[in-house]
């Protein structure tokens, strides 16, 4: 078959994705707003999946892009370095903690932690410690769809499908203590989930331990998760008293979402590697990295090599992108926005608390906020699970014109948890926006599942 076709809008779509549901053609995009084909206007509450962290159609990024396709869009890399990368690489290692002076470009989230397994692997034997390969991770938690990926995610829908397929790895809970009903103080209940690594790594025998991999600030499967402050640095101790290498997946957190350029930087911490994407390419590219301490790439360098790549890996469009969206991030000084119109947006959102009493807890850093539902406050109890608010909301919002991004919050079987996490260009105005059509949506959803109001 050599049949040539011309889709139209009124034919049926050959495409698909997770499920049947299909929403209108895009037809632009421009700073926190997108447009479908009728004419219709979003406002971008959830950055697509927090990606476009600088806003859609930056002139700065197009120029860039333009001139970079005009010289050479693809080289491969096994024949051409290219400037855009190397650069790239210069920037995110000066911006990264200290000693992370290796980058491995790849093309999305999923991709980068699948490199972080791989080197943290590959790491071990080369330096004669063959026997570690355990990767410890959290539950709840995303890493991304490849099996790699997969086995240290911790969310069950997502997981149940592949069981058999899959090398699963061991998993200790993520450190919800906004649901802790007991007498320790935030401090103290950091300490106690910290403390769940140190034990599962004597359970399974340190010696067969590799990596602990964890989100700074959760992403989708917890909805913003900060963990208690204590939590960071007894996390890092653990992993140093054992040898054991610390991975934080910065694939949503990264690239300044959380008002730090990485969120590692709250806490002062120094993982030995570190995984980027979303907000890298911010929406202009597919675009990801792992960044490593260089002690960590070398051993693997000089003992064959690392086994590993993707062809569009350092390519110099992808990489001309990343650039200018840093610097973009920069002469804007987005992430100080980010900061401060994020601290204004969370306190809105913690007020509709006071109206809305089926809002159990919101939570957050940055622009990567969120907000849960549950069916009782005091003791966190999710709202039936068959009243599908996650879904419901959402589908109230975007008929307004708001886009937010929701999740099952309990392990992805029930509880409903909301990410409103616009662009790092949002304005003060913008945010009164989102909060008027957030409340009309909650409004109706109230109205719908008879929840009560104050
Ligand atoms: C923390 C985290 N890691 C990894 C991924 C996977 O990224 P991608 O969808 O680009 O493969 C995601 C995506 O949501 C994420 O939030």
């Amino acid at each position: 078959m050599n049949a040539r076709v011309t889709w139209t809008a009124d034919q049926p779509s050959h495409l698909f994705y997770q499920s049947h549901q299909r929403r209108p053609l895009l037809d632009r995009a421009e700073g926190v707003y997108l447009w479908d084909v009728n004419g219709k206007r979003y406002l971008d509450g959830s950055s697509g999946a927090m990606v476009s962290n600088i806003g859609h159609s930056n002139p700065r990024v197009l120029e860039t892009m333009r001139k970079q396709m005009e010289r050479a869009t693809f080289g491969y890399r096994l024949h051409f370095e290219n400037e855009p990368a190397e650069r790239l690489a210069a920037q995110l290692a000066a911006l990264a903690p200290e000693g992370h002076d290796k980058v491995f470009f790849v093309s999305g989230g999923s991709e980068a932690v699948e490199s972080c397994l791989k080197l943290a692997r590959q790491f071990a034997v080369a330096t004669g410690q063959g026997q570690r390969w355990r990767v410890i991770s959290r539950t709840p938690s995303y890493h991304g769809a490849t099996f790699g990926a997969l086995g240290v995610t911790g969310y069950e829908p997502l997981n149940a499908p592949f069981t058999p397929m899959v090398r699963e790895m061991p998993k200790i809970p993520a450190p919800r203590s906004y649901l802790d009903r007991d007498n320790f103080s935030e401090g103290e209940r950091g300490l106690r989930y910290a403390e769940m690594l140190r034990e599962k790594i004597l359970e399974l025998g340190p010696e067969t331990i590799l990596a602990f991999i964890m989100e700074p600030v959760g992403g989708a499967s917890t909805g913003a998760l900060v963990a208690p402050d204590t939590y960071y640095k007894r996390i890092r101790e653990i992993c140093d008293e054992f040898g054991i290498l610390l991975i934080y997946d910065e694939v949503m957190t990264g690239a300044g979402r959380t008002g730090k350029y990485l969120a590692a930087e709250h806490w002062g911490i120094n993982p030995d590697i570190i995984a980027m994407a979303k907000g890298l390419g911010a929406g202009y590219v597919p675009l990801g990295a792992m960044l490593a301490h260089e002690r960590i790439v070398e051993p693997v360098l000089d003992s064959g090599g690392f086994m590993h790549g993707y062809t569009y890996a350092g390519n110099p469009l992808a990489c001309a992108a990343g650039l200018a969206v840093i610097d973009e991030i920069f002469d804007q000084d987005l992430m100080a926005n980010t900061a401060k119109i994020g601290a204004r947006l969370k306190g809105e959102l913690e007020r509709l608390m006071d109206a809305y009493p089926f809002v159990g807890d919101v939570r957050g850093k940055g622009l990567l906020l969120a907000f849960e539902l549950v069916a009782d406050r005091e003791t966190m109890r999710p709202l039936p699970r068959e009243a599908n608010a996650y879904l419901r909301l959402v589908e109230h919002a975007y008929e307004r014109g708001l886009i937010i991004y929701s999740r099952r919050t309990r392990g992805g079987l029930e509880g409903d948890h909301f990410l409103v996490c616009p662009p790092m260009i949002t304005t003060g105005a913008q945010v009164d926006e989102i909060m008027g059509t957030l409340k009309a949506s909650l409004d109706a959803l109230a109205a719908e599942l008879k929840l009560p109001r104050a």
